[in-house]
C-alpha cells in the first residue's frame, strides 16, 4: 500500500479508509490488551494515534515497538475515541523497520534540555520543538527564494573558497592543501604559498557581496543565498562560524530603495510562515512561554511570540541616523546611570548589542534601521557622504535579536574607492576585478546581508542561534 503522509491523513476526513503510515515512535502506552502508539513521521508537529489490539499481534513484534523505532503500519483510518485528536489508525498490520534499543535510545518521552539535545543534534529532529524550528527554517528559506523570483532576481552562486577578504576585517578560515607540518618556505622563510593548491592565499568566503555587485553590474538585480564562515572567536549566542546568508544586489537603487526592500522581504517572509506554518508557531508560541514562566519577571519577553512577528509585520520600521541613535543614547537613562556594560561617549563610538536592543524594545518597540555610520567602523565598500565622514550604511536591528541585516549604497566612484581602500591598507592587486566594475559602466547601486540565521531565531523564537542551524559550528565544536 502506499505510504501516505501523516499530515494529510490528520486533515482528512475520509474516515473507513485502508491506509498505510510510516514513521518514529514517539510514546507507546496502553494495557495488556491494547497499545497506543504516538506516530510521528516530521510531516507535521502532530503525531497520529495507532491502535493496535494486542490479540492480533505477535507479542515479540509489540515488544519493539518502544521510543525511537520506526514502523510502518497498515490499518483503518477511523474517528478517535479518545480526546486530543480527531482520527487514529486502527492497525491491521505492524513491521517494524528499524528497532531501538531502549536502553540506549536518548531521547525519552519526557522533556529534555536544549543543551542536552545540542549533544544529540543528530537525533533532535525527532523532538517538536526541533522539528518545528526546521520546519520553519526551511519555509523561510522557499520564501526568501520566491520573494526574489517574484521580483526578477537571478538567484547566483558566489564561490565559496575566495582569495579576498570581502568584510576588511580578517576573519577568515585559510583554505589549504599544504602539509602542515612540513611546508614549502621560500627564502625569506615564510611559506612559499605560490605552492599551494591555488597558487595563491585563499579562505572560505565570509561574505558573496562582491562577486555579487559583478552579477548587478549585468543582470540588473541579482541575490546570493549561500553559507559563510567567520572566524571571531566570539562565543555568543547570537555568532556562528558557519552561517548562510543571503545578499541581494541593486543596480540603479539608493540607500532608501535598499532599505525599503529590505524591509518588504522580512515581512514578506514573516507573513509567509504566520500563514503556512500556522501549528509549528503556535507550538513555539506555547514553548517560548513555558520557558520564560520559569524566569524572572524582568527576563521574560513583553510580548508572546505571535505578537511580536504580528508587531513586526504590521507596523513599519523606525529609520534614523547613527547619529541620531548616539544622541537618544547619550541622553538614555540607562546610559546615565551607567547599566550599559559599554558606556556611549559620543559621535564614533560603535553600537553593542545592548546599545541596540535598547533602541529597539525600549524606545521605539518595533524594528530599527540605523543609517550613515562613521566611516571608520564600516567596510571599505560604503559609499562616502558629503560630509566627509559618515558612510550610506544601513543596520537592521529586530527585537531579541539587534543586527539581523547589515547593507549599504557602495561607493560607485573609482576614484574616491581606490582612496578608502589605501586608507584601510587594502591591496588594490587582490581586488582588481572589483574595482574593473567601477571603470566600465558603473552605476548607482545598493545592496544588503541577511544574517539567516538570525531570521530563523526571530521567527522561531529560539534564543541560541546554536537551535536554529541543524549542525552548529562554534569556537571549539565540529562534531556532526
Ligand atoms: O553585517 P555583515 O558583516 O555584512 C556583510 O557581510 C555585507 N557584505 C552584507 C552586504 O551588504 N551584502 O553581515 C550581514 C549579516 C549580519 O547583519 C548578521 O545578521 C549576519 O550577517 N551575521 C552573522 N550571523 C551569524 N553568525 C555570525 N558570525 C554572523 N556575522 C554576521
Ligand atoms: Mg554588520
Amino acid at each position: 500500500m502506499k505510504r501516505t503522509k501523516i499530515s494529510t491523513l490528520l486533515q482528512t476526513d475520509k474516515l473507513g479508509c485502508a491506509v498505510n503510515v510510516k514513521g518514529w515512535v514517539r510514546n507507546r502506552r496502553g494495557s495488556k490488551h491494547v497499545s497506543f502508539v504516538a506516530l510521528n513521521d516530521g510531516s507535521t508537529i502532530n503525531s497520529i494515534q495507532i491502535v493496535a489490539e494486542s490479540e492480533n499481534f505477535d507479542e515479540y513484534l509489540l515488544k519493539q515497538i518502544t521510543t525511537g523505532a520506526c514502523i510502518s503500519v497498515d490499518g483503518i483510518l477511523v474517528e478517535s475515541q479518545g480526546s486530543g485528536q480527531k482520527v487514529e489508525i486502527t492497525a491491521e498490520k505492524i513491521y517494524v523497520l528499524g528497532a531501538a534499543d531502549a536502553d540506549e535510545y536518548p531521547l525519552q518521552p519526557k522533556k529534555h534540555s536544549l543543551e542536552f539535545l545540542r549533544e544529540k543534534a543528530h537525533l533532535r529532529f525527532r523532538t517538536n520543538t526541533f522539528s518545528a524550528v526546521f520546519r520553519v527554517r526551511h519555509a523561510l528559506a522557499f520564501a526568501i527564494h520566491q520573494f526574489f523570483n517574484n521580483k526578477g532576481f537571478v538567484y547566483m552562486h558566489t564561490p565559496i573558497i575566495t582569495g579576498a577578504d570581502a568584510e576588511g576585517a580578517g576573519e577568515m578560515f585559510q583554505v589549504t592543501s599544504l602539509d602542515l607540518d612540513n611546508p614549502p618556505k621560500g627564502e625569506d622563510g615564510k611559506v612559499d604559498q605560490t605552492q599551494d593548491f591555488f597558487g595563491k592565499k585563499t579562505n572560505l568566503t565570509v561574505s558573496g557581496q562582491l562577486e555579487a555587485e559583478l552579477g548587478a553590474m549585468a543582470f540588473g538585480e541579482v541575490y546570493t543565498f549561500g553559507p559563510t564562515f567567520r572566524a571571531e572567536n566570539s562565543n555568543t549566542s547570537r555568532h556562528l562560524a558557519e552561517f548562510w546568508m543571503i545578499e541581494p544586489e541593486v543596480a540603479f537603487a539608493d540607500l532608501k530603495e535598499n532599505i525599503d526592500l529590505a524591509e518588504k522581504m522580512l515581512k514578506y517572509c514573516i507573513n509567509y510562515c504566520l500563514e503556512n506554518n500556522k501549528l509549528d508557531l503556535e507550538y513555539l508560541d506555547m514553548r517560548l512561554k513555558n520557558e520564560e514562566s520559569q524566569l524572572k519577571k524582568e527576563h521574560r519577553s513583553e510580548s508572546s511570540l505571535l505578537e511580536r512577528l504580528k508587531l513586526v509585520v504590521n507596523n513599519e520600521f523606525e529609520r534614523l541616523s547613527y547619529t541620531e541613535a548616539i544622541k537618544i543614547l547619550l541622553n538614555s537613562k540607562a546610559n546615565k546611570k551607567k547599566k550599559f556594560s559599554f558606556q556611549i561617549s559620543g559621535f564614533g563610538d560603535d553600537l553593542q548589542s545592548e546599545h541596540e536592543r535598547y533602541l529597539v524594545e525600549k524606545e521605539f518597540k518595533r524594528p530599527v534601521v540605523i543609517t550613515d555610520y562613521p566611516k571608520e567602523i564600516k567596510a571599505f565598500y560604503m559609499r562616502l557622504n558629503e560630509d566627509g565622514k559618515t558612510v550610506r550604511a544601513m543596520d537592521i536591528l529586530f527585537p531579541e535579536i539587534g543586527e539581523i541585516v547589515g547593507g549599504s549604497q557602495r561607493e560607485e566612484r573609482l576614484n574616491i574607492l581606490q582612496k578608502r581602500m589605501k586608507e584601510m591598507n587594502i591591496d588594490e592587486k587582490h581586488l582588481w576585478w572589483y574595482l574593473d566594475t567601477r571603470k566600465f559602466g558603473t552605476c548607482e547601486h545598493s545592496g544588503f546581508g541577511l544574517g539567516f540565521e538570525r531570521l530563523v531565531m526571530f521567527v522561531t523564537g529560539m534564543k541560541n542561534i546554536r537551535d536554529v542551524i541543524p549542525f552548529p559550528r562554534t569556537p571549539k565544536n565540529a562534531e556532526f
